[in-house]
């Protein structure tokens, strides 16, 4: 895998260990966010799912009325996982900045909850723009981060820590502004706000009573504004819940 291969490969191998628990989590398998990308693509004849994990995307998509669904991924035991979970969806390994398809190679393109991983964003979207025909859709969502600099850091910093294949939530403004230099017209974005429990959210990655320790450090020492901008309820024992922004849009080629 080219550019920041080393980094690419050991998050594949972390989340390829995983892709049973992806395959079951309630987080993936279900959600508005996950009809609404489905139904963005609904009228393409031929999709790719990019970082399909578990597949729920691409299996969405399918469902959705897409013929051909291609279920993309840099870890062989999710596209395994992917194409076996769902009818009408075939598997490809793949590195999300460098998509192994034709140009013009498919009517829709969706990528949810995934991007955060990738080293480069500018070449994952030309990539998704090359294989994207002209006039076709690109369903796009992902984690972001606030504007403010010190509030950007801050959710990184603590996204790191916890799961260390995390590279960089970026903000709305990184996104469209990559979307439109690749040759899309942004035609709608929505962000969506989820309160997460935090017990949960470090137990969703199996989180180490180390990377614990860095998560709850950096919660004690917040910069200013982010008990505000990220809601964030403390307890007796510390923090108990805090908010973070999905970015979702639908953008045309
Ligand atoms: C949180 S999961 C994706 C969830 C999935 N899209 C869904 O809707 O359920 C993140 C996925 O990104 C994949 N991934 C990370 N970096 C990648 C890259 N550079 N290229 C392709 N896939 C990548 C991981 O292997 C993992 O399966």
């Amino acid at each position: 895998m080219a550019g920041g291969s080393d980094r690419k490969r050991s998050a594949a191998s972390a989340f390829g260990a995983h892709a049973d628990a992806y395959r079951d989590s309630t987080v993936h398998r279900e959600g508005d966010d996950l009809d609404r990308l489905a139904a963005w693509c609904s009228g393409a004849d031929r999709a790719v799912d990019v970082a399909t994990g578990a597949g729920h995307t691409a299996g969405a998509l399918a469902a959705a009325g897409v013929d051909r669904v291609i279920a993309a991924d840099a870890a062989p035991e999710m596209v395994a996982t992917a194409a076996a979970s769902f009818p009408r969806v075939e598997g490809v390994v793949a590195d999300a900045e460098r998509l192994p398809f034709a140009d013009d190679a498919v009517d829709a393109a969706a990528c949810r909850i995934a991007a955060h991983h990738f080293p480069d964003p500018v070449a994952f979207v030309a990539a998704v723009a090359r294989v994207v025909k002209p006039g076709g859709t690109f369903a796009f969502e992902d984690n972001v981060a606030p504007e403010d600099p010190a509030l950007d850091e801050f959710l990184n910093t603590v996204e790191r820590r916890r799961d260390p294949t995390h590279v960089r939530s970026h903000t709305v403004a990184d996104w469209i502004g990559w979307l439109e230099d690749a040759g899309f017209t942004v035609e709608t974005t929505t962000v969506v706000t989820k309160t997460l429990d935090y017990t949960e959210w470090l137990g969703n990655v199996d989180a180490s009573a180390e990377r614990r320790r860095g998560v709850a450090a950096a919660f004690a020492d917040p910069p200013t504004g982010a008990a505000e901008a990220f809601s964030i309820t403390r307890g007796a024992d510390g923090v108990e819940s805090f908010a973070n922004m999905k970015l979702l849009a639908r953008a045309t080629r």
